[in-house]
């Protein structure tokens, strides 16, 4: 019998469409990776190698063009960020504007969050997750290809350090809901601002393009943070 696990692995969070690809992100793609990029394998990464240094890791799920990690990882060059999407535009994107924008502290995945986390990322390894603006999957039959879910957190939750953060963002308001019900639920984790509440708005946290579109379909934004208790 299939573990919880080993089913969802079956259904994904994405579909893979590889939509249109600039010649900029093409060429990214080929010569940036050897530096920046880290290909998935079943072997756990030593990250202080990865890196080149010991320092707290961040790790940005679905980054999509990667706005925010390139915002964190400027303003935070005493940080490291490991990006993970599956989306290859994006993906270039971000790898082009590493270069030019001379940052070294970023490292990229292009590969699913989910085996990645389980075959990759150390235990206790990680210092704040990111999930902004998850895949919302509207549809109540699509509901079960959530990236947020129990399994998921699962899967998640050893790979943090003791101080960790968990920090979420979602403007479609019934996966607000949900990622409230799973993640309240879950007895590892605190919701900072008191069970069954959103966080203010991480200061921090850059308006994507992902955002934008929200607002201007004038959607409100649910920000969470959590903490492991
Ligand atoms: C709506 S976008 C949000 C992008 C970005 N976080 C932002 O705030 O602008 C969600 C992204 O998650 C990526 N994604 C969904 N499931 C994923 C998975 N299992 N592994 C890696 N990336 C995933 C999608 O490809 C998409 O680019």
């Amino acid at each position: 019998m299939k573990s919880n696990n080993q089913h969802r692995r079956t259904i994904r969070s994405y579909v893979r469409r590889e939509g249109r690809i600039t010649a900029a992100q093409q060429e990214a793609l080929v010569s940036c990776w050897d530096r920046f990029g880290i290909n998935f394998s079943k072997q756990h990464l030593g990250l202080a190698r990865i890196f080149g240094r010991d320092v707290p890791i961040v790790l940005d799920i679905g980054c999509g063009n990667g706005d925010t990690t390139l915002a964190l990882a400027g303003a935070h060059p005493e940080n490291n960020y490991l990006a993970v999407e599956i989306h290859r535009p994006g993906i270039g994107n971000l790898l082009r504007k590493i270069v030019m924008n001379g940052l070294v502290n970023i490292r990229v995945i292009g590969h699913d969050i989910f085996e990645v986390l389980e075959h990759q990322v150390p235990d206790s390894s990680l210092e704040q997750v990111m999930i902004f603006f998850p895949d919302p999957w509207p549809k109540k039959r699509h509901h079960k290809r959530r990236l947020i879910s129990p399994s998921f957190l699962d899967i998640l939750i050893p790979r943090l350090r003791q101080n960790a953060r968990l920090f979420i963002a979602t403007d479609w308001k019934d996966y607000a809901d949900h990622i409230l019900a799973v993640c309240d639920c879950d007895s590892r984790l605190i919701n900072l601002a008191g069970k069954g509440n959103t966080a203010p708005r991480p200061r921090w946290r850059p308006q994507t393009r992902f955002e934008q579109r929200g607002i201007r379909l004038e959607h409100e934004v649910w920000d969470y943070v959590y903490a492991l208790r």
